[in-house]
């Protein structure tokens, strides 16, 4: 068939097969390109398909040679109708991986349930036995408690009082005020629960306890800070309470994990376009004043150049893992930088539906995004007839 962007809102329908291989194929030509990595032989990532995660998937294959496991949510093709992009980059990663003579096996299923756990278990008692390194990368606006059966629905509010401020339609480039509702408590409770660390900490006391970390093992999840202009719907909003809650389970899992020299880590990641972050609001129009700006810096990064980064320079780098007054890896460091936030700070304010083309990097945000579903690579040819029953190695 040929497949074409259906956008939908924040989403969008389709996803292309051969845009995300090819995405796929970037990715691993950036991370060879950086040279090897001394770093982990065996890796389980939890949220493995898309953004950071798939990143971290990438990394450890084909950055430090490691056999990977990837746990992810997404669905499969049907005829006539494309698969979510996670499944076509799973398929693609794993066919490269296996081009290369490295171990990938794949579970499609829900990561916060006690089956999808005990599934990877297996796996790994049945293939390597133990694991290094575990990313946990997920993002989901829903989770259902696997010991009650209730489903937990997050959302993206701010706390204690309706917060005004300016965001952008990205596919309009309409700029426009918004104004979010302060949270209940329940609200706040409820994306603790699904964004929180509790899940995290689940998955790495079944895989202690399964006895399949090795010694030394380390897992890291990743988080959020950003700048001013976000702070109430986000750092400050239900979604930071969470990541707070994600920080503290850090130090719980380090100290869950001291008999095997275990260590867990928050790496706070910089922001960028994923399928998480374009539904939040005020989040891409600041994206957008943010690519602008550190591309003319020449210090823009995407997810492969951050989690190489992470790897390279932090984790695997040879000596202590540097990180700040709280505990946490920091890769959003350029982001953070004091001139790239002062000319967000002076441009935000300036920002207009009719400016924004300008001092902003609205073209860049949509390009990521049209890439997000394998939109908008060069080298695919989007008028060939493809097929869209595309399957993943080690799932069919
Ligand atoms: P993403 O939407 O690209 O990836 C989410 C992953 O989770 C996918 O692999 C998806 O299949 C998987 N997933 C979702 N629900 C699942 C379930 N129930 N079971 C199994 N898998 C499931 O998101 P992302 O932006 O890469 O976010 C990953 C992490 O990075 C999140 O914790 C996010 O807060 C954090 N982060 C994101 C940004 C950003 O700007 N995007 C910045 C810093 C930190
Ligand atoms: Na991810």
């Amino acid at each position: 068939m040929i497949i074409e962007p259906r956008m939908r809102g924040f989403i969008c329908l389709t996803a292309h097969p051969k845009g995300c291989e090819q995405n796929v194929k970037n990715q691993i030509k950036y991370v060879k390109s950086k040279g090897k990595i001394d770093g982990p032989k065996r890796v389980l990532v939890v949220g493995a398909s898309t953004g950071f995660g798939l990143a971290s998937r990438i990394t450890s294959a084909f950055g430090s040679d490691a056999a990977t496991i990837g746990v992810f949510f997404e669905k499969e093709p049907a005829p006539g109708k494309t698969a979510t992009p996670g499944w076509y980059n799973s398929a693609a990663f794993e066919v490269e991986a296996h081009n290369a003579g490295l171990y990938a096996k794949s579970v499609n299923g829900d990561a916060f349930s006690k089956e999808v756990k005990e599934q990877v278990i297996n796996m790994i008692k049945e293939d390597l036995g133990q694991i290094d390194l575990v990313i946990y990368s997920l993002a989901s606006p829903v989770r259902m408690h696997p010991e009650t059966g209730v489903l937990y629905r997050s959302t993206l509010k701010p706390i204690g009082q309706t917060f005004t401020n300016k965001t952008v339609d990205f596919h309009t480039g309409n700029v426009s005020q918004v104004s979010i509702d302060p949270a209940t408590e329940e609200d706040i409770a409820n994306t603790v629960v699904v964004m929180g660390g509790e899940d995290w900490k689940m998955w790495m006391d079944a895989l202690k306890n399964a006895n399949v970390l090795a010694e030394g093992a380390t897992t890291v999840a990743y988080s959020y800070i950003g700048p001013e202009v976000t702070e109430a719907v986000y750092r400050k909003g239900t979604i930071g309470r969470a990541k707070d809650h994600l920080e503290a389970t850090a130090f719980e899992i380090t100290d869950a994990l001291k008999d095997i020299n275990g260590k867990g880590y928050v790496s706070v990641n910089k922001a960028l376009v994923t399928q998480a972050s374009s539904a939040i609001p005020v989040i891409p129009l600041y994206i957008s004043l943010l690519y602008k700006i550190m591309k003319e810096k020449g210090i823009h990064e995407g997810c492969i150049e951050q989690i190489q980064r992470l790897y390279a320079d932090r984790l695997y780098s040879g000596g202590e893992v540097p990180v700040d007054e709280k505990g946490r890896i920091r890769i959003d460091d350029w982001e953070m930088r004091e001139d790239v936030q002062s000319q967000i700070a002076t441009l935000w304010g300036e920002s207009t539906t009719e400016n924004l083309v300008e001092i902003g990097d609205l073209a860049g945000y949509k390009q990521d995004f049209l890439n997000l579903f394998g939109f908008g690579f060069e080298g695919v040819d989007y008028n060939a007839d493809t097929n869209e029953m595309v399957m993943i190695p080690s799932i069919s």
